[in-house]
C-alpha cells in the first residue's frame, strides 16, 4: 500500500522517496527494523561522502568531546570519532531534508510522534568498535528512532566493521548489515542492542536519532 502523498512526489525541492519511506515504515511495523542495501539517494550520498573528503580531521576529534555528557550517562564503550551535524553545510542541509521528509512519512504512517533529530558523522579508524549498546533507555523517552547511513566504498569481509543488530538481551547472533556506500539502516532504539564489530579500515557513517517531545513547561528537552 503506498501513501499518495504528494508533497514528496514529483517536486525538484523534495526527495521522492516514497517508496522507500513505506518499505521502512512496513519493516518498522513488523519488525522494528529496516535495511536497505544502496538505497540513499545518489546525489545525498554524494555530497555527504565529498564532505567527508573535505572535513578536517580536527573537526573530527574536538567534536567527539563536545557532548561528554553522553559518554558518562550511557556507559558503554566506544573508540570512533564523531562530529555533530549541524546543517550548516550544503551536505548537513541535503541530510536534514531527506530525513525530515522521512519523519513526516513516518510519522504519518506510523504516528510515531518523532519531534526532533539529532545526527553525526562518525569515523572508526582500523581497530575501532563500539561495543555491544542501546541509543535509548526504557522509560526515558528520549531516542525513538535511530539511523544510519553508510558511505564507504568496496567494503570486504575482511574489513570487518559490520553493524550488529540483535533481536534482544539473548541474541547472540544477530543481523549483520555491512556499512556499504548508500546502505540505509533504522531501528527502534529502545528495542534494539547493537555493535560495531571491529573495522579493519577507515568506516565512515553518519549516525541520528529521532526524539519525541518531552517538553515540560518551557523546558526545552533534549537539552543542547
Ligand atoms: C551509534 C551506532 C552504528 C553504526 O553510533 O550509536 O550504534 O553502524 N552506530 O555506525
Ligand atoms: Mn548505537
Amino acid at each position: 500500500m503506498l501513501s499518495v502523498e504528494t508533497i514528496f512526489t514529483n517536486s525538484k525541492d523534495h526527495y521522492n522517496c516514497d517508496v522507500l519511506f513505506e518499505l521502512i515504515a512496513n519493516d518498522i511495523e513488523r519488525q522494528g527494523y529496516s535495511i536497505h542495501l544502496g538505497v540513499l539517494p545518489e546525489d545525498l550520498t554524494s555530497s555527504l561522502f565529498l564532505h567527508l573528503l573535505k572535513m578536517d580531521a580536527d573537526k573530527f576529534k574536538n567534536a567527539g568531546i563536545g557532548r561528554s555528557d553522553d559518554y558518562i550517562k550511557n556507559k558503554f564503550v566506544r573508540t570512533d570519532e564523531i562530529c555533530w551535524i549541524a546543517g550548516n553545510s550544503d551536505a548537513g542541509k541535503q541530510w536534514l531534508k531527506w530525513i525530515t521528509a522521512l519523519q513526516h512519512y513516518l510519522n504519518q504512517r506510523l504516528f510515531l510522534g518523532l519531534f526532533s533529530f539529532e545526527s553525526h558523522f562518525s569515523h572508526y579508524g582500523c581497530g575501532d568498535y563500539y561495543k555491544r549498546h542501546y541509543d535509548a533507555f526504557r522509560g526515558e523517552e528520549n531516542r525513538v528512532l535511530s539511523v544510519v547511513a553508510y558511505l564507504n566504498s568496496d567494503w570486504t569481509a575482511d574489513d570487518g566493521g559490520e553493524l550488529v543488530i540483535y533481536k534482544d538481551d539473548h541474541d547472540k547472533e544477530g543481523v549483520k548489515v555491512v556499512p556499504l556506500m548508500g546502505t540505509f539502516v533504522a531501528f527502534l532504539s529502545e528495542e534494539f542492542p547493537h555493535e560495531v564489530l571491529m573495522a579493519n579500515r577507515d568506516r565512515y557513517a553518519v549516525a541520528g536519532w529521532f526524539r519525541i517531545n518531552t517538553s515540560i513547561n518551557n523546558n526545552i528537552d533534549p537539552p543542547r
